[in-house]
């Protein structure tokens, strides 16, 4: 278990397709069509910290007709949630060995076959650490790197190693940028927002987190590896239509903000309580494209 549930993901997927930088997104499409020939030939895309599927559910009608998914998660249960949902997401299923997802020894869940909007999409679903297994996982053929909403997990010095073992291009979405908005303001949302960061500072895995710097350092680092970086903003800009959402990022920032013991549990209270009830709310994210030309 990761620590991000199934029932999260969901929750956010339509705020996060919304936000995505649909002009980097061109972008990268354009840049595939020139190496790849993406409209007539196959492409294989790895994606990072995967999740239940939403980045593929993103990308996949705007890629080729042909294309060959690995999506990479180290919680298997998101990985099975995955598989169900993106059958559930399939206008028909092309193959399926079996209906129930199944784990086998090499960490594999029994892969699938989908038919989405005239595509033909084989997935993969492969169970691995990212701390240890990233070579391994970026050793796999692929046209593309992809992920969402991964990189603020990440350590500095994991990063300077994933940097330096990156040879596709990379297409990574929706990274934190520690940018917050919420309306109508109060006195203390600098405080908690500090506190917020504090703790996307703290080890989720893969040592002391880079947090809201995440995408900096990631374009800084590829740059150094003579990759091309562009970066667009993607935020998610939310009103009264994304209540459920508001209220869950209320709850959590207020369960994070309580671990790191730096402000009173009244003030903490406080707060939770006028952004459960925002009006409006903005979080900052970054897309972020890097690619060798
Ligand atoms: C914020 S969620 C984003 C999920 C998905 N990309 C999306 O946009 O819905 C971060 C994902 O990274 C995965 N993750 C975190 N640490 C990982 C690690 N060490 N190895 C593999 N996956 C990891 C989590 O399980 C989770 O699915």
């Amino acid at each position: 278990m990761s620590g991000f549930s199934a029932e999260w993901l969901a929750l956010r997927e339509p705020v996060d397709h919304r936000s995505r930088n649909l002009a980097l997104q061109a972008q990268v499409i354009q840049f595939l069509g020139q190496v790849k020939a993406i409209d007539s030939g196959s492409i294989h895309i790895t994606d990072l910290g995967s999740g239940t599927g939403s980045n593929l559910r993103a990308l996949a009608p705007h890629f080729g007709l042909q294309q060959f998914w690995t999506l990479v998660d180290y919680d298997a249960d998101l990985l099975q949630s995955a598989r169900t949902t993106l059958i559930a997401w399939a206008d028909s299923i092309v193959d399926a060995n079996e209906v129930e997802p199944k784990r086998t020894a090499l960490g594999l869940i029994n892969p699938i076959a989908i038919r989405k909007n005239s595509k033909t999409i084989a997935i993969e679903f492969q169970c691995a650490d990212l701390v240890h297994d990233y070579q391994a996982i970026l050793d796999k053929p692929a046209d593309l790197i992809t992920a969402a909403a991964f990189f603020d997990l990440v350590a500095e010095p994991w990063l300077v190693q994933f940097c330096a073992a990156l040879t596709q291009p990379l297409y990574t979405v929706l990274t934190y940028n520690g940018i917050e908005k919420w309306s109508p303001p109060e006195a203390i949302d600098a405080d908690v927002l500090r506190a917020f960061h504090a703790h996307q500072c703290t080890d989720k895995g893969f040592g002391a987190a880079v947090g809201p710097s995440g995408v900096d350092r990631l374009q800084s680092l590829l740059q150094g590896h003579g990759f091309t970086t562009v970066c667009a903003p993607s935020p998610w800009v939310m009103d009264q239509h994304d209540r459920a959402l508001i209220e869950q990022l209320a709850i959590g920032t207020a369960r994070a903000v309580r671990e790191t013991a730096t402000l009173s549990n009244a003030t903490i209270n406080q707060w939770e309580y006028a952004r459960r009830n925002a009006r409006q709310c903005d979080i900052g994210h970054i897309d972020l494209f890097a690619y060798q030309s």
